[in-house]
């Protein structure tokens, strides 16, 4: 079976996706970022990653478990953590295919959209989209479809500037070091900003000419509808690509516990910051992630190149020894009351 990705021109800078697929199915399209193919620079390609599960989702085990654990621990009703949770019990179908095609591009891909048995989770690839240019109307072949999922790609040159941007508690409001208040967060709040961030990634689109932002995650793609939702409100401007945890449950019953109990992100974080530089090799990047998770290892051991860090909360001897060998000028440290003052500092200019 064949699926087609039909795509939209919106502006010059972001471009969104459409896929068409059967009415048994249901697509997670991942925002994407676009970028020069290396070895052919008149090209473009998208690293686009998907999945494609069974419409139908037993939530049985899903809400026990929920049920379980609200009543030990707090009155909320369930309904927006089964939301929330339910691509934990997701079943992926293997050998589905989708064409890809974005408006003004010469080219269509095909991606399988699920990786194979046994774990049936999450695929990626690069795929090349010919050449990209303005003026171009698009033409996408339409076949088995009756339901339709869009996504965003974010095109961006080679050179300037690009921004690297943690989620937990440096954008979002998670409380990781509370068990119980993260969980609540996570599953039955309304998702919050951290004060002033969303000015201050505002305020960097300006001064650094329009970078592109990727968030890189601990969360399992699982919560990527939920996440980006939360960034397509709280931060407008620098709404991106999530890459996210490529992460399958044996046991769905183990969702709560696996969630709160996340395993050590440092080489995981580096892996994506590296595939970060495949895509943008030429660029400078400003990172930004709090101190609670392995953000200032991750970004300490990126700066071996010329990279500018922006630190995390509450400064600690483990955020010392991370950047031991830094140069001061390369990296700052801030607490939330300083996040409005931040905006002011003239990161494109090399200060940080
Ligand atoms: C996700 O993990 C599965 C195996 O666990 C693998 O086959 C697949 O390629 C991975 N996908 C990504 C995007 O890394
Ligand atoms: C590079 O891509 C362009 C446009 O897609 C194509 O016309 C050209 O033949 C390619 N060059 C090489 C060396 O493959
Ligand atoms: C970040 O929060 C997500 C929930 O959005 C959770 O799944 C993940 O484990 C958290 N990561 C860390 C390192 O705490
Ligand atoms: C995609 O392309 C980038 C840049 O060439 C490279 O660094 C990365 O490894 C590629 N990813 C995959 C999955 O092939
Ligand atoms: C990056 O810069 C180097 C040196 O200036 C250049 O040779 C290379 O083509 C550039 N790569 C890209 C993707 O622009």
């Amino acid at each position: 079976m064949h699926y087609y990705i039909l795509c939209i021109i919106t502006s010059c800078i972001i471009t969104s996706c459409t896929v068409y697929h059967s009415s048994l199915d249901e697509v997670l399209l991942f925002d994407t970022p676009a970028f020069q193919d290396p070895d052919n620079t008149s090209n473009s390609l998208v690293s686009l990653q998907a999945f494609v599960y069974l419409k139908q989702l037993d939530l049985t085990t899903l809400t026990s478990t929920l049920t379980t654990w609200t009543s030990g621990k707090i009155g909320n009703s369930i309904e927006t953590a089964l939301e929330r949770l339910k691509l934990f019990a997701a079943v992926g179908v293997p050998g589905m295919l989708l064409s890809v095609g974005v408006a003004e591009c010469s080219k269509q891909a095909t991606l399988s959209a699920t990786s194979g048995l046994p774990d049936l989770s999450l695929s990626v690839m690069n795929a090349s989209l010919g050449h990209c240019d303005g003026g171009n109307t698009f033409t996408g072949t339409l076949l088995n479809a009756d339901d339709v999922v869009t996504t965003t790609i974010f095109p961006s040159g080679t050179n300037g500037f690009g921004v690297i941007s943690d989620i937990n508690d440096t954008v979002k409001v998670s409380h990781i070091l509370n068990t119980i208040q993260f969980i609540k967060t996570t599953l039955f709040n309304n998702p919050e900003p951290v004060p002033g961030m969303p000015d201050l990634y505002a305020s960097l689109t300006q001064t650094l000419n329009d970078p592109p932002f990727i968030y890189i995650t601990g969360s399992p793609y699982q919560l990527f509808p939920f996440l980006r939702n939360f960034l397509k409100a709280s931060f407008p401007k620098s709404h991106s690509p999530i890459f996210s945890q490529n992460m399958t449950l044996a046991d769905v019953s183990q969702v709560i516990d696996v969630l709160s109990n996340p395993n050590d992100l440092l080489d995981y974080k580096l892996s994506q910051v590296d595939c970060v530089h495949g895509i943008y090799p030429n660029k400078s990047f400003v990172t930004v992630g709090d101190l609670t998770q392995s953000d200032p290892e991750v970004y300490a051991e990126v700066l071996t190149s010329d990279h500018i860090a922006d630190g995390a909360h509450n400064s600690n001897e483990r955020f010392t020894a991370a950047f031991n060998g830094v140069p001061q000028t390369k990296y700052r440290i801030y607490t939330d009351d300083e996040v409005p003052g931040l905006a002011l500092i003239d990161v494109a200019g090399g200060s940080c």
